[in-house]
């Protein structure tokens, strides 16, 4: 509804990088295919580039032709080209910022900075911002991970943005929180009695929930050797789904009750350190293999690798939450790169119906599931037993799956997350990013895991082939508990 988007700036730090070029121009594109953008709204490329106007045009249009599924439009194309500016901008240089200045139109329209650059330098930006007052409100400022490396480092970028921003203003983003299926978990969970009467530990006997990854390190190697797949997933992208399936009903669906139930999740979650590491995870590098017929190299065959390194690009988890809704009823995260497909699904599992009525003809009754997939096709699927038609009085019984596509209009494009989030953020509105208690909590939960595989010695990095479902010890700490990965199907 275009009435209720504000006209903004909308200022690009790092224009030339890989994430404006690969998501946000696309998206900004896709928005004003679907009239989302107010008429007013301008978009202003800042980076380091000599283009003029008119070569930063070109520049963004062999992006989007590059990066959108469908065929550009010439008539939408030539909507959003009207709205782009460049600005040559060095952000060590305090003039270039009072160009930037010169160019907003801070009476009529809000601004909104995207920091699509390394964190490193997020605080020089802020500090130039800041200087010139370019920070006041109502600006707001767009972040995204890797919000630090560490709960110090976070606690850092936090401080500092903090000194020229209110936590009203900054807008953390996870692309999974823009994700259909993410979105939908609040109405499944609190619009039905269905599920919100059967969601605990009485009902529920556990949750899995996988992000299988076939890219690798995608010349990524120095930034993803330090972060490792725990710190590169888990810290953000996993736990924000773990919050939003276990948190209690919050007060209304404003940012602040929600993130309240999210944050007191992440402060339940039961730690995980140096004395359990090895009981609760299981890590594992590629070495080489196949993925869909084609030979990949191992993690320290990449680009730039360097021979010795111990980082993990697959982990499993256990997670315990200790309040009485979870108390007994596991979450087991796993994510890895280079494994056999590329899908991300959650998987409630309901326990087993305590007397087998039907014992006769069934020796065992399998357990109802609730699959909520994110990627492909994002989906809810139910599975549960019922008895084989026929005139046989007898109750044999079969499997037998209910599906809802979550993308239910069949003219309605994948909607891409950061399309939602970057419409969300021109709203204003803050419920689907993160808060700085949350990263911190994450963190902090976070933290003694990495510290545990340092020091517990006998925690071993275990070595899988590329295009396989990771090590094979991954299955021990799910089986262990007379449990089984749900298969991708
Ligand atoms: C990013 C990670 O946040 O998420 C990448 O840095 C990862 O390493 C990507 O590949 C996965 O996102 P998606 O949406 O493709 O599952």
């Amino acid at each position: 509804m275009i009435e209720t988007i504000q006209s903004c700036d909308l200022v690009i730090f790092g224009a030339k990088g890989d994430l404006a070029q690969r998501k946000l121009l696309p998206a900004l594109y896709k928005l004003e295919e679907c009239k989302k953008i107010h008429p007013e709204t301008r978009i202003i490329g800042a980076g380091r580039a000599n283009w003029t106007k008119e070569e930063y045009i070109k520049v963004v249009k062999t992006a989007i032709k590059k990066f959108l599924i469908n065929k550009i439009d010439e008539n939408i194309w030539n909507k959003l080209s009207a709205r782009l500016y460049f600005l040559n901008l060095d952000i060590f240089k305090e003039l270039c910022f009072i160009k930037l200045k010169k160019i907003l139109n801070q009476t009529k329209n809000i601004t909104i900075y995207y920091c699509a650059v390394p964190p490193s330098v997020f605080n020089t930006i802020f500090e130039r911002l800041g200087k010139i007052n370019l920070n006041l409100f109502p600006a707001r400022i767009i972040i995204e991970k890797p919000l630090g490396v560490c709960l110090k480092t976070c606690k850092a970028i936090n401080d500092q943005i903090s000194k020229y921003f209110l936590e009203s203003q900054i807008f953390r983003i996870d692309h999974y929180l823009g994700k259909e299926s993410i979105l939908n978990l609040l109405s499944l969970r609190f619009a039905n009695s269905l599920f919100f009467n059967n969601w605990n530990n009485k009902i529920i006997d556990h949750v899995q929930i996988t992000v299988s990854e076939q890219v690798g390190v995608e010349n990524r190697w120095n930034y993803f050797d330090e972060m490792g797949q725990t710190k590169d997933m888990v810290q953000n992208h996993l736990l924000q789904i773990l919050t939003i399936i276990a948190m209690d009903q919050p007060k209304n669906i404003s940012p602040e009750s929600i993130r309240n139930e999210k944050i007191k999740i992440l402060r339940t979650l039961r730690s995980i350190n140096i004395e359990n590491v090895n009981v609760k995870t299981i890590r594992g590098q590629y070495t080489a293999g196949n993925i869909q017929g084609k030979k990949v190299p191992s993690y320290l065959e990449e680009n730039g690798a360097n021979l010795k390194s111990q980082t993990e690009t697959f982990v499993c988890i256990k997670v315990d939450l200790k309040n009485d809704q979870w108390l007994g009823t596991p979450f087991y995260l796993r994510t890895g790169k280079r494994l056999a497909e590329k899908y991300s699904e959650i998987v409630i599992v309901f326990k087993k119906m305590p007397i087998n009525l039907f014992k006769d003809h069934n020796d065992d009754l399998s357990r109802n599931k609730l699959i909520i997939r994110l990627d492909p096709n994002e989906n809810i699927k139910i599975d549960f037993l019922k008895r084989i038609s026929g005139l046989s009085e007898t109750y044999q019984l079969k499997n037998e799956r209910i599906q809802s596509n979550l993308l239910t209009n069949k003219h309605q494009n994948y909607i891409d997350a950061y399309e939602r989030l970057l419409l969300a953020a021109m709203k204003g509105d803050q419920s689907f990013f993160v808060c700085r208690e949350e990263v911190e909590e994450a963190w902090k939960w976070i933290d003694p895991i990495i510290e545990g595989w340092k020091k517990n010695k006998k925690s071993t990095l275990e070595l899988y082939s590329a295009g396989t479902w990771g090590p094979k010890n991954a299955n021990k700490i799910i089986m262990k508990d007379g449990r089984y990965w749900h298969k991708f199907d």
